[in-house]
């Protein structure tokens, strides 16, 4: 399993599924979400509307994972997760947050797909700490290296560099290997 810390646009990204930072509702926001949805058309949010409520509103819980084709993004799949709001860090945000990028490989796992593509999860909006989110994403990235038939190709998409230099710190910290695509 490779991993990547790019600079970019999520949606424009030749690669097997992008994951989506989105809310319980899966109708659609603004942020990478609002960028998703956009790029991929109407029938992206044809086929949120018709992924099951689990309760009034919530077709996808914080922390769970859904998957959608990716219509006409470049990515074959959306794999939607929501991702928790920073409250102060002791309301499970950290368990929540490793929770989207665990179920979203699993997911991943299950429908084979081989290369997929992560933006940083809840550090717009929701407000997780830059640097807090990055080390959780690489301590499951870190778990994840050791697994079979994980995605062989894992790129975190950063919007901008200081993302991608949180990525970067973590991934050093944690000896997490990286392809160093961002020179
Ligand atoms: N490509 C890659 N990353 C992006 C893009 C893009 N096109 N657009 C935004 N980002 C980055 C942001 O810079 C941030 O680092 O995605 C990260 C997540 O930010 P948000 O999109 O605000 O997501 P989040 O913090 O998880 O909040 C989710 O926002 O858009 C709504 O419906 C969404 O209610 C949900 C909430």
């Amino acid at each position: 399993m490779s991993i990547e810390i790019i600079r970019g646009d999520i949606t424009t990204l030749r690669i097997d599924a992008i994951v989506n930072a989105a809310n319980e509702t899966l109708l659609g926001g603004g942020g990478v979400d609002g960028a998703i949805h956009r790029a991929a058309g109407p029938q992206l949010l044809a086929a949120c509307r018709d992924i099951p409520e689990v309760r009034p509103g919530v077709r996808c819980p914080t922390g769970a994972a859904r998957l959608t084709p990716g219509f006409k993004l470049p990515a074959r799949w959306v794999i939607h997760t929501v991702g928790p709001v920073w409250r102060g860090g002791d309301h499970d945000e950290p368990a929540l947050l490793a929770s989207c990028h665990r179920n979203a490989l699993s997911l991943a796992r299950a429908q084979g797909i081989d290369g997929i593509a992560f933006p940083a999860i809840s550090c717009g909006v929701y407000g997780y700490p830059r640097d807090a989110a990055a080390g959780v994403a690489l301590a499951v990235l870190a778990e994840e290296q050791h697994r079979l038939h994980t995605p062989h190709r894992i790129v975190l998409c950063a919007f901008d560099a200081g993302m991608a230099e949180a990525w970067q710190r973590a991934a050093t910290r944690l000896h997490v290997e990286v392809a160093d695509t961002l020179s």
